[in-house]
């Protein structure tokens, strides 16, 4: 069955966000409906989406900080796992970086999650020894 990845629109928003959440990749101090519309509204961001059989059976956020090029929400159908389909939406995001003049690409990953880290390392990510440092804006703690 052919596989394509293009970027989404807004009317992929419920499919997608269904997919976040099945992966389990949401939270509850994260609004992933804004994160999705947020992502669509400026040119430095997009949310990729892979269709099997022209349904959507996975998706991944990417944008360009001008700086770096950051992979966020990256996820696949649990019925189409292990057939390429995650490999394909990094390599989509790759070009689409590329196509923007970023020089790297990276990502994070929490810690437990030994699956994603064991996809990552398959595609050639290496860990870096970095700590990642944030705090909540917007008056949030
Ligand atoms: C991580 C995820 C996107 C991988 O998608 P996928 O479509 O199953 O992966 P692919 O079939 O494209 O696999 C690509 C390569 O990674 C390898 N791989 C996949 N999962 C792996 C794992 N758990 N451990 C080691 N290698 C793994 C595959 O064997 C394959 O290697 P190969 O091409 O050399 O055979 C998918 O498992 C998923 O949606 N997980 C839940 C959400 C998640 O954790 N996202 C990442 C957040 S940072």
């Amino acid at each position: 069955m052919g596989v394509t990845v293009t970027p989404a629109s807004p009317a992929d928003r419920d499919d997608v966000v269904a997919l976040w959440r099945e992966a389990g990749l949401t939270r509850p101090w994260n609004d992933p409906v804004a994160d999705f519309d947020l992502a669509l509204a400026g040119p430095a961001s997009a949310v990729l989406a892979a269709r099997a059989g022209g349904r959507l059976a996975g998706s991944v956020m990417v944008g360009f900080d001008g700086h770096r090029g950051w992979v966020y929400y990256l996820a696949v159908s649990l019925t189409q796992r292990g057939e390429g389909l995650g490999r394909a939406l990094m390599q989509a995001s790759e070009r689409w970086l590329e196509q923007r003049g970023c020089p790297k690409i990276q990502l994070m990953v929490r810690g437990d999650n030994a699956d994603a880290r064991g996809f990552y390392a398959a595609l050639g990510y290496d860990v870096q020894d970095v700590v990642t440092i944030g705090r909540r804006l917007g008056g949030k703690v």
